[in-house]
């Protein structure tokens, strides 16, 4: 008789790395014999994939453990902490947690074949580093889309900005042989995939760690790979955003016309005190580099309200900038003290009240913007990359446009993974809405 599968579920907390981590951690496991599971209660083992970067994502790591306990309470399942809260609290987790089993930092994550097997240890933790870049076969990641694949480029940040933990969770910068990222990305294009997604904490000071070259060579060489026809990149830094990277994006037509570019705030003292390594006037120059050489170019960002010491002033001129530059996307943060940074020993002068209040004032002036910004698109016809059914309106497909954008659409055939010709009839601030027209 065959031994019995076995099963594993895993939930991931965080950013599209740590979403590309799980797509690992799923084929590698997969490989071994294990079958994913699409319920935490049918598995024999759960994987938890934790976000460190605010206290909140911690507190929902806590509460969605709280819940894993009572399946656990019920059968014979183990869970296992893995990524960047585990990096950071190690043993720790093992006694505030009950159901925790297991604790695997982000270069641990291939402990878990062993620790699946029967016969495991009780309890096991395994927060080491390592300088090497952890080779995965390009086929084994079991991917969740069939139709845009992420491929990691790097991993790691030497920025240490003073309000982040990523430094000390993900580590020193670590680049992926530019030899592996296009067996990757060769790999998708074989199996059909249109659209490739280069990630990494820090994408633009990618350096080839075999040949020495940099971020442009390695936009150009995925851009050469036939049947890839849309590359997206994440996450980009303002400090080393060089004219050169504005030029290559302009010159290789498959890379989307849509930037994320973290400015964090408006303020050049606030900027300063973040140690973000750029003025507001630096920030706005790129922007204008990259609108005058790639015009209608979308650009999103991220917030932070309410860093220690921001004034009303420093806050007004956030805001300044919002209306300058019109992004098309937006995630705003109150800020919140993270253990290790430099920020965490200066005093969380802020009072809440205050944070809250400018939070909303970030998020509604954006409502407006992106409200007016998606009016103008109706009428228009624009290329969209269907993702399947929207989950809200089931009768409509979604998608995103080059420019990143969330598009709704009518259509009578469906084209799921494949790219749609879409008239733009109305809009949310949120999303836009349409018909296929082809
Ligand atoms: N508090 C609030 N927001 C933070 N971010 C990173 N660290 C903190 C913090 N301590 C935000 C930044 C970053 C995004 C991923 O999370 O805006 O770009
Ligand atoms: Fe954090 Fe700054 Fe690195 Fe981004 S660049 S991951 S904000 S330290």
């Amino acid at each position: 008789m065959s031994e019995k599968k076995r099963r594993f579920y895993i939930r991931t907390f965080g950013c599209q790395m740590n979403e590309s981590d799980s797509e690992r951690i799923s084929g590698l496991l997969a490989r071994a014999g294990a079958v994913k599971s699409e319920r935490p209660e049918e598995a024999d083992l759960i994987i938890v994939n934790t976000c460190a970067v605010r206290e909140k994502s911690e507190q929902k790591l806590l509460s969605y453990l709280g819940r894993l306990a009572q399946i656990r309470n019920k059968r014979n399942v183990r869970v296992a902490v893995v990524g960047c809260v585990a990096q950071l609290r190690g043993w720790e987790l093992l006694g505030k947690a009950a159901a925790v089993d297991f604790v695997l930092g982000p270069d641990n994550t291939a402990e878990l074949l062993t620790l699946m097997q029967e016969g495991a240890p009780q309890k096991h933790v395994s927060t080491s580093r390592s300088k090497e870049w952890p080779e995965t076969p390009p086929g084994l990641i079991q991917r969740d889309s069939q139709f845009s694949g992420y491929v990691t480029v790097m991993e790691g940040c030497d920025n240490f900005c003073a309000y982040c933990i990523v430094p000390y969770t993900r580590g020193r910068e670590k680049y992926r042989p530019l030899r592996s990222v296009l067996e990757e990305v060769r790999d998708l294009a074989g199996k059909g995939y249109l659209e490739a997604q280069l990630l990494g904490q820090n994408v633009n000071s990618y350096l080839d760690p075999d040949t020495g070259r940099q971020f442009p060579d390695l936009l150009k060489e995925v851009a050469a790979v036939q049947g890839i026809e849309w590359i997206r990149f994440l996450t980009s830094h303002p400090r080393n955003f060089r004219p050169e990277i504005v030029e290559t994006m302009a010159g290789t037509r498959k890379v989307c016309r849509e930037l994320h570019l973290p400015l964090q705030s408006g303020s050049t003292a606030v900027l300063k005190r973040m140690r973000r390594g750029y003025t507001r006037e630096a920030y706005l120059d790129i922007v204008s580099r990259l609108r005058r050489l790639m015009p209608g170019i979308n650009l999103s960002t991220d917030i932070i309200v309410g860093f220690p010491g921001e004034t009303d002033r420093n806050f007004e001129e956030t805001i300044e900038v919002l209306r300058q530059v019109r992004f098309s996307n937006l995630f705003s943060f109150r800020y919140s003290p993270r253990p290790l940074t430099e920020a965490s020993k200066l005093e969380d002068s802020v009072p809440k009240e205050v944070k809250q209040r400018r939070l909303e004032e970030v998020q509604r002036l954006q409502r407006e913007i992106q409200l007016e910004d998606h009016s103008r698109l109706v009428g228009q016809t624009m290329r969209v990359l269907c993702q399947g059914r929207s989950r809200k309106t089931p009768q409509l497909f979604s998608g995103r446009n080059e420019g990143n954008q969330v598009v709704n659409f009518r259509s009578d055939e469906d084209s799921t993974g494949r790219f749609a010709e879409v008239r733009i009839t109305g809009c949310g601030p949120f999303s836009l809405l349409g018909e296929k027209t082809s």
